[in-house]
C-alpha cells in the first residue's frame, strides 16, 4: 500500500496504477479512496489512476487545517511528488469542491474535469443549521452516529432496495471515518465559497455525472452546473444514488471512459 510523506510531514495514502493519461480520482464526505475502487480496477488498463485519501480520511493524516483550499494544494503536492504535471480530475460530492478549489489555485494542471454528483453553490442557512447539528454529533457520538444519519441519503432508493451489499460497504466505510477528520470536513464545508462565478471560468473539458435517485446533489445542481460551464456535457445515471459510481460502476466507467476517449494526452 503506497502512502507518501509530503513536504508538510502530512501522510498522504493513494493508490497510482496504470500508465498514460493520469486521472485523479477525489472522494467525497465522510468516504476514503476506496469508494472508486470499481473505476480504478475497472480503467486502469487505458489510464493511470490516482486516488488519494484527503486529508483526515483513510491513510492519510488526520492533521488540522482543514479547508477546501488545503485539500486542492494537498493534492497539488503529491502531483508534483508523483511528477504528475497535469491530470483529469474527477471529483465525487466533496471531492466536487475540492476540484473546483483545485480549478481555481492550480487551473495549468487541471487538463479536464469531471463533476460527480457534486454541485457548485456554498451551503444554505439550512444546510449551515444541518452542519452544525452533525458537528455536535460526530463530535458527541463519534463517526457511527453520522453513518446511521447520512446512509439513506448517501445510496439511492435502488440500491437500498436492492443492493443491501453495497449499503453495507459504504456504511462501514462512513462509520470508520476518523472523527477529527469528519469535524474538520464539516467546518471545511461550512467554510467553502460559492462556485457560482467559478464555473464560467472553466475552458477545458468537463463531464458532469449524476445519479437520477441523488437526493443529496439532486439532477437539478447538475443541469445548473451544466448550463454555466460552456460546452460542458451531462450525463444521468440511472437509479443510481449519491454514490453513482459506487452504486451503478459498470453505467458510470462507461461514460467516463468515452469522455476520457476524447481527451488526447501530450
Ligand atoms: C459528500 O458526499 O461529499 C457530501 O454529501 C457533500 C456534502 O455534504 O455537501
Amino acid at each position: 500500500m503506497p502512502a507518501l510523506t509530503l513536504v508538510d510531514g502530512l501522510e498522504v495514502g493513494y493508490d497510482d496504477v496504470g500508465s498514460g493519461l493520469p486521472v485523479v480520482f477525489l472522494h467525497g464526505f465522510p468516504h476514503h479512496r476506496g469508494i472508486w475502487a470499481p473505476q480504478v480496477g475497472a480503467l486502469v488498463g487505458n489510464v493511470r489512476c490516482l486516488a488519494p485519501d484527503l486529508r483526515g480520511f483513510g491513510e492519510s493524516g488526520v492533521v488540522p487545517p482543514f479547508s477546501m483550499d488545503g485539500y486542492a494544494d494537498d493534492l497539488a503536492r503529491l502531483m508534483d511528488a508523483l511528477q504528475v504535471p497535469q491530470a483529469v480530475i474527477d471529483g465525487l460530492s466533496m471531492g466536487g469542491y475540492v476540484a473546483l478549489a483545485f480549478w481555481r489555485r492550480h487551473r495549468a494542471r487541471v487538463r479536464a474535469l469531471i463533476l460527480t454528483d457534486t454541485r457548485a453553490g456554498a451551503d444554505s442557512p439550512d444546510g449551515l443549521a444541518g452542519r452544525r447539528a452533525m458537528l455536535a454529533l460526530v463530535r458527541e457520538k463519534g463517526s457511527p452516529a453520522v453513518a446511521d444519519q447520512m446512509i439513506s441519503g448517501m445510496v439511492g432508493k435502488t440500491t437500498r432496495a436492492k443492493s443491501p451489499e453495497l449499503v453495507d460497504i459504504v456504511h462501514h466505510m462512513l462509520e470508520s471515518a476518523p472523527a477529527a477528520g469528519v469535524a474538520g470536513a464539516i467546518e471545511a464545508m461550512m467554510a467553502r465559497p460559492d462556485s457560482a462565478d467559478t464555473l464560467a471560468t472553466i475552458d477545458v473539458p468537463v463531464l458532469i455525472v449524476v445519479g437520477d435517485e441523488d437526493v443529496l446533489t439532486p439532477v437539478r445542481e447538475a443541469r445548473a452546473m451544466h448550463q454555466a460551464i460552456a460546452g460542458s456535457r451531462l450525463e444521468i445515471i440511472p437509479r443510481a444514488g449519491h454514490v453513482s459510481n459506487f452504486e451503478r460502476p459498470a453505467a458510470y466507467n462507461h461514460v467516463v471512459s468515452e469522455f476520457l476517449a476524447s481527451v488526447t494526452f501530450e
